[in-house]
């Protein structure tokens, strides 16, 4: 029997924090498969919690990732980090060691962690914020961090995963609600040891210390509309991306809480951190033709891009067609095929993590070649 690779302790890495709207690892990793044999260059412009880049890691490929989303960003670049987890624990007992400057009052925080879990995960804030050079180990812990802030209380007797009173994985509950739900329910935040929780998460990762073919800095927290954010490189270059599906542009405000702890308001963060823009089909197809169109300009030999797309089932649109259209108005690219994501053979669709309203047929894989 095979264990599907989230299961797997040797892809343990790619799991460090949970990003909604994740695409499976094993999407990227059989399409890279195919490409190996001539080393390309893999590219993500919507990279998320960069699970393409990560593949391309497995497979010793160099790889470039965008996201304008920081959360995304500071997970996506820790799966292109190296270090022994004893190094990295080392560093965060050295964070923790001093005493935080600013501790959140507010009745969330007051509700989410214990004073003590709390004062640890401000000192860890607050020594990552001060950091000159984001470097491999510190990446990781960021990562980390960022993954065990916030999920569910264990059972009886088990021992913590998170930091947090009962929270989803995935995003933050609203603050308000999650008061609520707390008080009503008498939950009581838990005492956790951030070191214990961080500690228990790195022993799972059998690859934290594997070589890797591209350094922490090839992920950038950037605007894949805009030419500049795009690095230059030679030679073959495969990109396999997930754009947001139209009407899904809430990727910071759902993860408000780790949004703070990379250094953003206590509050729920509004701002729109670049999403593309949902107002209507036609600038939606604008935006995505520029990042299309962007990565034609890198490609000078053989170019691939493989897209998965689809549908989110509050907005009412045709997820081929406006990938058609994207890829028609960039004019650079020729497509090959359109394959349903169901039947594509690729792993668990990224539509099952939306809920189970989504419509089966709405998730597509599409393929291109530079024409
Ligand atoms: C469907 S998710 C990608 C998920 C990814 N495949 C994974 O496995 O984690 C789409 C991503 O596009 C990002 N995004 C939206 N607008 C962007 C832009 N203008 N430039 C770069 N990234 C953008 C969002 O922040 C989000 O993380």
């Amino acid at each position: 029997m095979t264990i599907a690779y989230a299961y797997n302790k040797d892809f343990a890495f790619n799991a460090i924090c949970p990003y909604y709207t994740m695409f499976p690892l094993e999407f990227p990793l059989r399409l890279l498969k195919k490409h190996r044999k001539d080393s390309p260059t893999v590219y993500d412009p919507f990279c998320g919690r960069g699970t393409t880049i990560y593949a391309a890691r497995k497979l010793g490929l160099r790889s470039y990732g965008l996201d304008t989303s920081p959360i995304a960003a500071a997970i996506a670049q820790a799966k292109l980090a190296s270090a022994d987890y004893e190094d990295v624990i080392a560093l965060a007992e050295r964070l923790i060691s001093k005493a935080p400057k600013n501790i959140p009052e507010g009745q969330f925080f007051r509700h989410a962690f214990s004073n003590k879990t709390l004062l640890q995960i401000c000192s860890l804030r607050e020594g990552l914020l001060r950091e000159k050079k984001v470097t491999d180990a510190s990446a990781i812990l960021r990562a980390a961090t960022l993954g065990c802030l916030h999920g569910p209380l264990p059972v009886p007797g088990g021992s913590f995963s998170y930091f947090s009173n009962q929270m989803p994985r995935t995003f933050a509950s609203k603050p308000d609600y999650s008061v609520r739900y707390w008080q009503e329910r008498n939950l009581i935040p838990p005492t956790a040891s951030v070191i214990d929780v961080l500690t228990k998460k790195l022993k799972r990762i059998a690859d934290l210390n594997s070589a890797s073919a591209s350094r922490i800095q090839n992920v950038k927290c950037l605007d894949a509309r805009k030419a500049m954010s795009f690095a230059k490189v030679k030679g073959p270059i495969v990109t396999i991306t997930s754009p947001p599906y139209y009407g899904m542009r809430t990727y910071v405000q759902d993860q408000w809480l780790r949004m703070w702890f990379l250094g953003g308001d206590e509050e729920i963060d509004y701002e729109n951190h670049n999403q593309l823009t949902h107002t209507g089909h036609e600038r939606f197809i604008e935006d995505l033709a520029k990042v299309w169109s962007n990565v034609a300009k890198r490609a000078q030999d053989d170019a691939h891009l493989y897209v998965r797309f689809g549908s989110i089932p509050s907005a009412k649109s045709d997820a081929r067609q406006i990938m058609k259209a994207s890829l028609e108005l960039a004019g650079d690219w020729k497509l090959l095929s359109v394959r349903n994501a169901e039947t594509s053979h690729s792993g668990k669709r990224q539509a099952d993590y939306m809920g189970r309203e989504s419509d089966p047929a709405s998730e597509y894989d599409f393929h291109a070649v530079l024409s």
